[in-house]
């Protein structure tokens, strides 16, 4: 793994930024696997005001979401199709029919997940993924457990995640219980992996990530079986290590 520490999250921000627009203005069609979370808010904000300086072009992008929770309207302020629309795809020239994300609700989730699978393979995988991190090492919904899973599918998040996530909700009861999330294989057959994490609670998780057994009871562990990993951290983040 390339770990890079930054000195803090506006410049973590700025160099996650600089990896992706090099990746878009190489290669002008990039697949780019997308993130929510609060730690990629400042690259999204980095990439938009690069957009509105015309120092990055995303007419060609395509781009397909980690994960989304399950049973949440569409529109729901907490859906993470609604967070993409806010803080990134409106404020680019992404077109529509190259934003993807699982979907909140469907009659068949099985179908669902593996035409997911397969929309990605179609355009040939995933170039870029970014990704955030769960404080208990989760990366997308892919927790931590006995068994990790390799295709899209239907997630139970555990406690530890719905406390984590009830920051944003009225209270913990309303946090979704379920997601559709991006399998640990999907996430490895991406070309580069770009890992993100920011602030002293993610250090011992970012610490065990890097140094500790490849394990899945720590699934990002698993990305150092990967060949092609950049972590980008802040000194905190990084002040375990
Ligand atoms: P965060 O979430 O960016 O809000 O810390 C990361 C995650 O749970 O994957």
């Amino acid at each position: 793994m390339n770990v890079l520490v930054l000195q803090d999250y506006a410049e973590l921000s700025k160099k996650g930024a600089m990896i992706i627009a090099e990746q878009v203005n190489n290669k002008k069609d990039s697949i780019l696997g997308l993130a929510t979370g609060s730690t990629p808010l400042g690259v999204y904000k980095e990439l938009a005001q690069m957009y509105e300086q015309g120092k990055i072009d995303f007419s060609k992008v395509i781009t397909f979401n980690l994960d989304e929770y399950y049973g949440l309207p569409e529109n729901h302020p907490q859906s993470y199709r609604y967070y993409m629309e806010e803080n990134f795809w409106s404020k680019v020239n992404l077109q529509d029919e190259n934003k993807h994300i699982p979907p909140s609700i469907t009659d068949n989730i099985e179908l669902a997940c593996k035409e997911y699978d397969e929309l990605i393979e179609s355009h040939g995988g995933i170039d870029l993924q970014i990704l955030g991190i769960g404080p208990n090492g989760h990366i997308g919904f892919n927790e931590p457990g006995k068994e990790l899973y390799a295709k899209t599918h239907l997630a139970k998040l555990t406690q530890n995640t719905i406390e984590a996530n009830s920051r944003f909700f009225p209270d913990k009861e309303s946090v979704p219980k379920n997601a559709i999330t991006m399998g640990m294989g999907s996430i490895m057959k991406s070309k580069k992996i770009l890992l993100l994490a920011n602030g002293n609670g993610k250090a011992e998780i970012i610490r065990k990530t890097i140094k500790g057994q490849i394990t899945t009871n720590v699934p990002a562990s698993m990305l150092q079986l990967h060949p092609n990993v950049t972590v980008l951290l802040d000194e905190k983040a990084a002040s375990k290590l």
